[in-house]
């Protein structure tokens, strides 16, 4: 193994510390950015998830995990953008060229303002691109074409395609003009294509005529019936074709990656451990007026059940759910009831299923 990369295990493993319940994706991702590392043509992913999933998370986990490691520098520089933006450049007509100098300007922060043209070149070269919000530059919308999105497909194919392109880097001495080979630069597309399980599924039951639901029996004796459609077993290109990815651009993604729905388990995962863990904030927010939260384990089911119940939000509805727990509590814990000394001299906030039950429903 090169000194200058990491095995997929890992990074799986450092991956996995920010991302809950979806190590097959982490696999895949940490198969292609293993190779990636080492030089290899790019396996370009394509990850598709519901909202409130993880994609974002994982591509930020990935850029972080890169930019921490002192040996890849100079092999490691990503670049994360939106592909509204892309859209909006494409309306514009200023799309070519935008990705390519985001990547060398990432280059030039990592390495330094004396960095050669040269390195900065190399630089790009071996660059990692992560679009998210790729749903958002559909070809069409329904029957009408959506030209922005068009053309930022295409900008992004050109460079997939690994032709050699002119870009302009910026060095101590200037401005200078190199060549760019873009066949090693890695791109992660992500995007939760809300629309796209309705339209598989309709394709699958209606147009296709298989069976989505299954018959499930009761302990009373009677039968239930549960739909047991998994877009990932449906899913083909053809969908993402119709939803308006064009077939050259899929055609430049290695793999098609979905992420799974998180279960009540991943949901009290993420609330307690997440990067962003709305648990945690709320512990520092009480501990600043000295008062040690404790919300129960029945109290965070709960709420991850609660949140597993709206549709399509994902992890995003966890904070929507406490919110509603703790509006008031933030405002006055004092005079809640819910404060209590503990044993040991501390003075804890305790938010106990009954709680949680009464004060989201208010
Ligand atoms: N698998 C996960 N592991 C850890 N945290 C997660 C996971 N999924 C979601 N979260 C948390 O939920 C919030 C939203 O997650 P994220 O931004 O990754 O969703 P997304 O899949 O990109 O959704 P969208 O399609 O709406 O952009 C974040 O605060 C994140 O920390
Ligand atoms: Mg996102």
């Amino acid at each position: 193994m090169s000194e200058r990369s990491l095995t997929p295990p890992e990074i799986f493993e450092a991956l996995r510390r920010r991302v809950v319940g979806q190590d097959a994706a982490l696999r895949e991702v940490a198969v292609a950015v293993s190779k990636h590392l080492l030089g290899h043509a790019a396996s370009n992913l394509f990850l598709i998830g519901g909202s409130g999933s993880g994609k974002t998370t994982i591509l930020r986990a990935v850029e972080e995990l890169l930019r921490a490691d002192p040996r890849l520098a100079g092999h490691a520089t990503v670049v994360r953008l939106n592909a509204n933006l892309l859209a909006e450049l494409a309306g514009r007509g200023q799309q070519s060229g935008a990705v390519l100098e985001r990547l060398a300007a990432a280059a030039r922060a990592q390495l330094g303002g004396q960095a050669s043209a040269a390195r900065i070149k190399a630089a790009v070269e071996h660059g990692l691109v992560f679009v998210d919000e790729i749903d958002k530059i559909r070809s069409h919308v329904g029957d009408r074409p959506n030209v922005t999105g068009i053309v930022a497909q295409e900008s992004l194919l050109t460079l997939m395609e690994g032709e050699t392109q002119r870009l302009q880097v910026h060095t101590v001495d200037g401005p200078e003009t190199v060549m760019v080979e873009t066949s090693r630069i890695l791109f992660v597309a992500a995007g939760a294509f809300d629309e796209l399980y309705d339209q598989v599924l309709e394709r699958v039951s209606k147009v296709e005529g298989q069976k989505v639901y299954k018959m499930v029996p009761r302990a009373d004796g009677s039968v239930q019936r549960l739909l047991s459609f998994k877009l990932a077993r449906h899913l083909q290109h053809a969908d993402l074709f119709a939803y308006g990815i064009v077939p050259q651009f899929l055609a430049r993604f290695s793999a098609v990656v979905t992420l799974r729905e998180l279960s009540t388990a991943d949901l009290v995962a993420v609330f307690k451990e997440g990067p962003d863990a709305p648990y945690a904030s709320a512990l520092a927010y009480f501990r600043g007026h000295d008062l040690d939260l404790r919300v129960t384990d029945e109290a965070m089911t709960y709420i991850a059940e609660q949140a597993a119940m709206q549709p399509r939000l994902g992890a995003r509805a966890l904070r929507e759910v406490f919110g509603r727990i703790m509006r008031d509590l933030e405002f006055d814990p004092w005079g809640s009831g819910l404060v209590q000394p503990t044993a040991d001299g501390r003075t804890e906030l305790v938010v106990d299923l009954e709680t949680a039950r009464a004060r989201s429903q208010r």
